[in-house]
């Protein structure tokens, strides 16, 4: 099976390279262009591998760049990897992606470090290879990496902790906290919770913070699956375990998912419900924002993120420079930094949503706008 790929690959990259009139793809790591691909089919094959839906936008982004690609004449290939699947699943669907002779491969990664060989073969057949909202690790074949900046969402969050306690807790000096990170499998995850931690750790080394269990690696407060029910049960033996008689003040949560499994955990166990972060601005969590629960969410407009991916797949089809790349130094994949596009995620909180959500009817509408 592996030699039928490796042999797919190398006779598709040799019959690109002939169609392209070059003889190899170079890969100057300066992020300014990709030359060996430039200019296919109108209506090429774009394949579109999403991982499972655990969030709401992972589900609007499949839809937008189903609608979006074939509005731009092209031939959209969305998949998305089952969650019942291991990342086997998703290889194969990259796999068959090159040899369906796609010419661009945006991917949302099951599992950032296990897709080495999928996008290595994609880029032997002459593909662009677009690493959208979680970075593919150990490899050259990431042409762009596309996502809000998720170490800033992380940032954000932890300072939006830290504002939410003292506003909620103006007579308290410390407060006791409990962290959860996402799934290990997700790159993102790391991220986020680093980002978070730039800003809580020196709280914490100064006593202002108090994680009550003391854990505080990643490891420890990780979320397999990014799965809701693991975040509840994991929230569930905490309670038990370190705040029988003892306040519970605040939560950095990763996502919305999570918060309002967590959240869930807290209402169940008969405590009043602490200040608990989010990301995503799911529907749900901006109606629970806007009625006082969960505190705060991230917006990342998934609109905006589509668009910026398939503008970039009309310049290459047309066989210009990429244009939209603002940063060539943040996103180490471990082999090179991947040249990106990041947009800047925005904090939300009861006190913006209405002005947050001012150019998204859906969510303007949950936050309770009209
Ligand atoms: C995304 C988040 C999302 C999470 C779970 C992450 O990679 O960046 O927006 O909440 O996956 O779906």
């Amino acid at each position: 099976m592996k030699k039928l790929v490796i042999a797919t690959a190398s006779f598709a990259a040799i019959a690109a390279m002939t169609l392209a009139g070059c003889s190899a793809r170079t890969d100057t790591g300066t992020g300014t262009g990709d030359e060996a691909a430039a200019g296919f089919a109108a209506d090429a094959t774009i394949g579109v591998a999403l991982p499972d839906k655990t969030s709401e936008n992972w589900v609007l982004a499949g839809q937008l760049f189903t609608d979006d690609l074939t509005a731009a004449g092209f031939t959209p290939d969305v998949q998305y990897a089952p969650a019942s699947n291991t990342v086997a699943e998703q290889q194969n669907q990259i796999t068959s992606m090159v040899t369906n002779g796609a010419k661009v491969i945006i991917i949302g990664a099951k599992d950032g470090a296990q897709l080495s060989a999928q996008v290595e073969a994609a880029h032997d057949a002459g593909a662009t290879v677009i690493a959208y909202d979680r970075l593919i690790l150990n490899t050259e074949a990431v042409d762009y990496y596309l996502a809000f900046d998720n170490f800033k969402v992380g940032q954000l969050q932890g300072q939006a902790l830290l504002d939410g306690l003292k506003a909620k807790f103006p007579d308290k000096t410390s407060y006791n906290i409990e962290l959860f990170s996402g799934s290990p499998d997700d790159n993102n995850a790391g991220v986020f919770f680093n980002g978070a931690m730039d800003v809580l750790q020196p709280k914490i080394d100064d006593g202002t913070l108090v994680v009550v269990s003391g854990q505080t690696e990643v490891a420890q407060t990780a979320t397999q699956g990014w799965l809701a029910a693991n975040a509840q049960s994991r929230m569930d033996t905490l309670l038990a375990a370190n705040y029988q008689g003892t306040d519970l003040d605040g939560v950095l949560s990763p996502n919305d998912t999570l918060a309002r499994a967590i959240i869930e955990s807290v209402r169940s166990a008969g405590k009043p419900i602490p200040v608990v972060t989010g990301q995503d601005s799911e529907v749900e969590s901006v109606k629970s924002i806007v009625a006082g629960e969960q505190y705060m969410t991230i917006y990342k407009d998934t609109r905006s993120l589509v668009a910026a991916a398939v503008d970039m797949v009309k310049e290459l089809q047309a066989g210009k420079e990429v244009s939209e790349i603002n940063d060539t130094k943040s996103y180490d994949n471990g082999v090179k930094v991947v040249p990106s596009y990041l947009l800047a995620p925005v904090v939300v909180t009861k006190d913006n949503a209405k002005d947050a959500y001012a150019n998204n009817p859906d969510l303007l509408a949950a936050a309770g706008g009209s």
